[in-house]
C-alpha cells in the first residue's frame, strides 16, 4: 500500500471514485454536496493498493496559520486495517512541513475515536452536516 499527495487535478478521478462509493451511496450525503470549491485549492491524499484507489483524504489551507483536514474515507471492504490512519498521519505531516499552527476538522460523532487516536480532541458542540452529527475537532502542533 501507498499514499500518494496529489493535486485535484490528478487526484479527482481516484478519490471520487471512493468519495462517491462512501459519502454517496454508503452515508445517503446529497451529491451536491459531496464535491465543493475547496476540492481545487486543497492537497489530496490518495492510499493506493494493488493500483486501486482504496481511501483518500484532503487538507485545505485556511489562510490563517490554521488548515482543515476533511474527506476522510477508506471502501468499506478496506477499513480497520490502519490505511485511514495512515491517510490521516501523511496530511498532519503534511501541514506540519507547511508550518501550521493548528489543524481542524469536522468529525462525524462515529469518527471521534479515530481522530483521537492521532492527537485530535473534540470541541463544541454537535451539531449536523448533510444531516450526519458532527463535532469541531483540533490538533495543536508543536511550534
Ligand atoms: C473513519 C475512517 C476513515 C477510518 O478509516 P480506517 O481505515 O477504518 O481507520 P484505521 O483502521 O486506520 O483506524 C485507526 C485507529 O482508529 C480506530 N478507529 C477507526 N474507526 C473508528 C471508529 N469509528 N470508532 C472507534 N475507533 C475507530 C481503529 O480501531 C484504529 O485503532 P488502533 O490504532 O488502536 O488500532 C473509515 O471508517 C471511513 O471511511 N468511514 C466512513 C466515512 C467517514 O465516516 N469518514 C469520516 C468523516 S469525518
Amino acid at each position: 500500500m501507498e499514499i500518494l499527495i496529489k493535486p485535484w487535478k490528478e487526484a479527482k478521478t481516484s478519490a471520487f471514485l471512493v468519495r462517491h462509493e462512501v459519502f454517496i451511496q454508503e452515508q445517503g450525503v446529497p451529491a451536491e454536496l459531496e464535491l465543493d470549491e475547496y476540492d481545487s485549492v486543497a492537497a489530496h491524499a490518495l492510499a493506493y493498493f494493488d493500483e486501486r484507489c482504496i481511501g483518500t483524504g484532503r487538507l485545505v489551507d485556511l489562510d490563517r496559520g490554521e488548515v482543515q483536514i476533511g474527506r476522510m474515507a477508506v471502501l468499506a471492504p478496506f477499513r480497520n486495517q490502519g490505511v485511514g490512519k495512515l491517510i490521516l498521519e501523511s496530511l498532519i505531516c503534511l501541514a506540519k512541513s507547511q508550518g501550521t499552527e493548528s489543524i481542524v476538522l469536522h468529525s462525524q460523532v462515529e469518527a471521534i475515536p479515530f481522530y483521537e487516536k492521532s492527537g485530535f480532541t473534540a470541541q463544541g458542540p454537535t451539531y449536523k452536516e448533510a444531516g450526519i452529527p458532527h463535532r469541531n475537532m483540533i490538533l495543536i502542533l508543536p511550534k
